[in-house]
């Protein structure tokens, strides 16, 4: 890859402009984020997401502020040209907008990140003004937010009655204004995304939010066929690594119980 471009953030406003879709994916580990990175994906998330598919807990609640910022060193070193964007953990930028920038700091320095990803609509506000009036890129995330599971009670699609649209609507406009680089919309009807990304400069990224936001994001081993457990409608699987890594080991297995592996020409 060498001379490679980096992507920016405004290589976002452009692709906004011009109508080129962003492809966004999640990325955990240098050898995953490698490959997505040489197939052309424009941003990776280091997602709390992590979480789930790779602690293996309910929620996205436990991982912590040290352990993303593991994850996210780990795929800082494999990418060349993806724009690296890392989830701020539950509990590291709710307190006040101060530790939400301490943070931020944190995880671009001991990272090298390329901006965060903060949950919430007016009351993430505060929190995304000081981090970009630092010069950092944040990214915001509204509709269906797994921070605040316990609060809803539900991972239903959001947005779906008047009253929850238009506080979605307005919650848009306020993290634009308060700076935010881009904004995913999680699970919220397509026609209420296609209103909200006409009415942003910023580009959104979709998840179950329908082909009108201006670039979509799943979780890789949704996408890959990893995490067979969890299928929602929005997953498109692209490949089914649960049954070729099954196979694969299956048949290790039984070479090792056979002795043809090693062969001979695999010895010394
Ligand atoms: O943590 C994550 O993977 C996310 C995406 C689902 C947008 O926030």
């Amino acid at each position: 890859m060498e001379g490679v471009r980096r992507v920016t953030t405004q290589t976002f406003r452009q692709m906004k402009a011009r109508g080129v879709p962003i492809a966004v994916l999640t990325a955990y580990d240098y050898t995953m984020a490698r490959i997505l990175d040489r197939a052309g994906v424009d941003a990776l998330l280091v997602g709390d997401s992590a979480s789930n598919v790779i602690a293996g807990h309910e929620t996205t609640l436990p991982i912590t502020l040290d352990q993303m910022i593991y994850h996210a060193q780990c795929v800082v070193r494999a990418v060349k040209r993806a724009f690296v964007i890392v989830d701020l953990p539950f509990g590291s930028y709710q307190g006040n907008s101060q530790e939400a920038l301490v943070s931020t700091i944190r995880v671009m320095k001991e990272a090298g990140a390329h901006a965060v990803k903060i949950e919430g609509g007016r009351t993430a506000v505060r929190a995304i003004e000081n981090i970009s009036r630092s010069g950092i890129p944040v990214m915001g995330h509204l509709g269906l937010t797994p921070q605040s599971i316990y609060h809803f009670g539900t991972y239903k699609a959001r947005g779906k009655n008047p009253e929850e649209a238009e506080q979605l609507r307005e919650d848009a406009l306020e993290l634009q204004k308060a700076g935010c680089f881009a904004v995913v919309l999680e699970k919220i009807p397509a026609s209420l995304a296609r209103e909200i990304s006409t009415s942003l400069m910023i580009p959104t990224i979709g998840i179950g939010a329908g082909n009108a936001c201006d670039g979509q994001v799943l979780v890789t081993h949704d996408a890959l066929g990893l995490s067979t457990d969890f299928n929602p409608r929005f997953v498109r699987r692209y490949a089914n690594l649960t049954d070729v890594t099954t196979k694969a080991v299956e048949n290790y297995v039984d070479n090792v119980r056979n002795r043809t592996f090693p062969s001979p020409e695999e010895s010394y």
